[in-house]
Order: C-alpha cells, then sequence, then structure tokens
C-alpha cells in the first residue's frame, strides 16, 4: 500500500488548491454544516479547526467566537486567507502540521476536524494532539469518510487504494480501526452528505 506522508499531502494539496472549492465546495457543505452545529459554540469561546483548508467553512461560525485555522497547505492557506478577509470571527489562520501542534495544552474550547482525518499521515499522533491543545471537556469533532459497509463499494474503495499517495487519503480507512487508534469515544454519529456517505463523529475531551 502507498503510504501518505506529509510530504505527499502538501504536493497533492498544491495541486488540488485551485480546484479544490469547485469540486469540493457544495457537495460537502451540508456535512460541514452539521460538524460546526454540533460544536454548540457560546460566544468568547475559541475554536480550532484543523486542516482548515482553502477555508470553505469560516462564514459558517458566529461572528461571536474566535477561530484559529490550521493546515499544511501554503496554497490552500491563501485562499482561505482570501475568504476570512471580511470575517472578525477569524484570529488566525496557521501554516503548521496537525500532528506537531505549536500551540499550549488546552488552548482551545471546542476543535474540528473536516475530511481530514484520513488525509494525515498518522492519526494516532493528529488526535494526540487534538486532545492536547483541547481543554478538558470540550467537544472534539471529527468529519469524515470512513470505509463503507456495502461490499461493492467496499471492494471499490480497496481498488482505488494504491492511489492514495497520490490523491492525498486513505479511501479505506474503517472507522473501528479510526477508533481504536486514537481511543476516540463516540458520543453521537451523524452521517451526512450525498448517500450519508460521510460521518461526523462528536466526542468529548476526556483527558
Ligand atoms: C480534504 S481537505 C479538507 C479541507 C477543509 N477542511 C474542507 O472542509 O474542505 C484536507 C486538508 O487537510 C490538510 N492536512 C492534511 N494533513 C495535514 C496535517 N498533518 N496538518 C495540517 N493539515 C493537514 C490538507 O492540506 C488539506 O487542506
Amino acid at each position: 500500500m502507498e503510504k501518505v506522508t506529509t510530504e505527499s499531502v502538501v504536493k497533492a494539496y498544491r495541486r488540488y488548491a485551485r480546484y479544490y472549492d469547485l469540486v469540493f465546495g457544495a457537495i460537502f457543505h451540508p456535512g460541514r454544516r452539521t460538524a460546526i452545529e454540533h460544536l454548540h459554540m457560546r460566544p468568547g469561546q475559541r475554536i480550532l479547526e484543523v486542516g482548515v483548508g482553502t477555508g470553505l467553512s469560516l462564514s459558517m461560525y458566529p461572528s461571536t467566537v474566535r477561530v484559529v485555522g490550521i493546515d499544511l497547505s501554503a496554497e490552500m492557506l491563501e485562499k482561505a486567507r482570501e475568504q476570512a478577509r471580511d470575517l472578525p470571527q477569524v484570529e488566525a489562520l496557521l501554516e503548521m502540521d496537525a500532528q506537531k501542534m505549536t500551540f499550549e495544552d488546552n488552548s482551545f474550547d471546542k476543535v474540528v476536524a473536516m475530511y481530514v482525518a484520513t488525509v494525515v499521515p498518522d492519526v494516532s499522533e493528529f488526535y494526540r494532539e487534538v486532545k492536547r491543545v483541547c481543554k478538558p471537556g470540550g467537544e472534539i469533532i471529527i468529519l469524515n469518510h470512513f470505509q463503507n459497509k456495502n461490499q461493492v463499494i467496499r471492494r471499490a474503495e480497496h481498488f482505488i487504494q494504491p492511489l492514495a499517495r497520490y490523491l492525498g487519503f486513505h479511501p479505506d480507512f474503517p472507522m473501528e480501526e479510526f477508533i481504536a487508534r486514537t481511543g476516540f469515544e463516540v458520543t453521537t454519529a451523524v452521517p451526512v452528505n450525498l448517500l450519508d456517505y460521510w460521518t461526523v463523529l462528536v466526542g468529548i475531551n476526556d483527558k
């Protein structure tokens, strides 16, 4: 199996940045909306969005919170900065690896990662960092596609797995493996988007 590396992700998203919004904008929007609703934000709270990409979600946060977005890709962040120009809720958009964040422990009230968990090279390191920077008791929301339960679709996903390095993600990553490798405790799981093919996982930081 081709391994997803930090370099392959940076390279893939350098290519995708130009047409990302066109291809993955509207079609992924219902999931983004549901994920952000489940943050149950209160005025003054500080939210971290990991893998903010081109910033398609930024206008969905209320102007009463502060949002920090991080991403590995400078090209995706450049687009996000354009999106954020008139959004007072956006505190910062930073080039940073989710597996080695430079934030202090407990820096954020809540953390959300949308369409990122199966793109990061090491999901255990990613989640360890998410827990570290999130305050105890804060919501952690993971929106992702996990391996399909349908046998036919599953076979197709397995077939394209060797392209993972090129695509920059693992198309056949099972949710059970994600949970086993991270220890994520799911309190709610909401199927979203076309054919309910993606899932919003809600958890509470129990550290
Ligand atoms: C599929 S895109 C999702 C973008 C955005 N969240 C959205 O809703 O459209 C995945 C994003 O995760 C970023 N990413 C992947 N691995 C990362 C890492 N280790 N640290 C930070 N960002 C990462 C990629 O650069 C890319 O912008």
